[in-house]
């Protein structure tokens, strides 16, 4: 199983900023066959970007996408569009969609079973807030989340988990190794015989890579802050692979 990197921006970088950055991340990054590497730029970022990494070895991926097809839903990016720019992943369930977006637990399930339909890979991000933490119910609420967004969906061939805990999310205080392993294992254990990658996400940086790959059922990283320097993105891979 390949190790899955993801670079999600975010509200970050415009259309020079992205050629910049593809400029010195394509001409500086060694392509490690044991990685796949997805950059999730904006929306309008997306078809930019898309063309950019042609011919290359990096992934696209979106940061969101109607549970629909097409129609009357103002200011939503279709499947179709994603498949046909060559988008390959789509980001869903993330705490900030959630929080500041309001998106509810049906419409998360409902998104990754379109993403499904339309083979395109959905990046299911799961996580506790810190209230949960200190209440002690990280593993309630991973279970109920994972029980809800995965309804009907038997096969989880096609989807990753991101595990990224929302108090460790930009906040610079990552996860410590050792909660990153518990959890994760935690994690595969629910997922049972169903194949996914379970990868980590929440302040990840170059200094904290290598140590939190080595733990068990960690499969790669979902990185906001630390990403948007290309030269930080190619240090995580260099130190995840290490
Ligand atoms: P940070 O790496 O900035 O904590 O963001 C993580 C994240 O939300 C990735 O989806």
């Amino acid at each position: 199983m390949n190790l899955l990197i993801g670079a999600n921006f975010k509200m970050n970088k415009t259309g020079a900023e992205l050629r910049e950055y593809f400029g010195t991340f394509l001409s500086e990054y060694s392509c490690p066959s044991s990685v796949d590497l997805v950059i999730a730029p904006t929306i309008i970022g997306l078809v930019l970007a898309s063309e950019l990494a042609k011919d290359s070895c990096v992934h696209i991926g979106a940061q969101n996408m109607s549970s629909e097809i097409s129609g009357a839903f103002t200011g939503e990016t279709s499947p179709l569009s994603l498949r046909e720019i060559s988008c390959e992943y789509v980001i869903l369930g993330h705490s900030e969609r959630r929080t500041i977006f309001g998106e509810t637990d049906e419409l998360v399930n409902k998104k990754v079973k379109t993403a499904l339909v339309h083979s395109i890979r959905p990046i299911l991000c799961i996580g506790e807030n810190l209230n949960e933490k200190e209440a002690g119910l990280t593993k309630d609420i991973l279970r109920v989340q994972l029980e809800k967004w995965l309804s009907e969906i038997d096969n989880t061939t096609g989807i990753d988990i991101a595990y990224e805990p929302v108090w460790a999310i930009g906040t610079g205080k990552s996860a410590t190794p050792e909660y990153v392993e518990e959890v994760h294992i935690f994690i595969r254990e629910i997922l049972g015989q169903r194949e996914s990658r379970i990868i980590y996400g929440g302040s990840v940086t170059e200094v904290t890579a290598h140590e939190l790959i080595s733990k068990r059922e960690v499969n790669g990283f979902l990185i906001g802050s630390a990403v948007l320097d290309p030269r930080r993105l190619i240090k995580i891979v260099e130190e995840a692979t290490r």
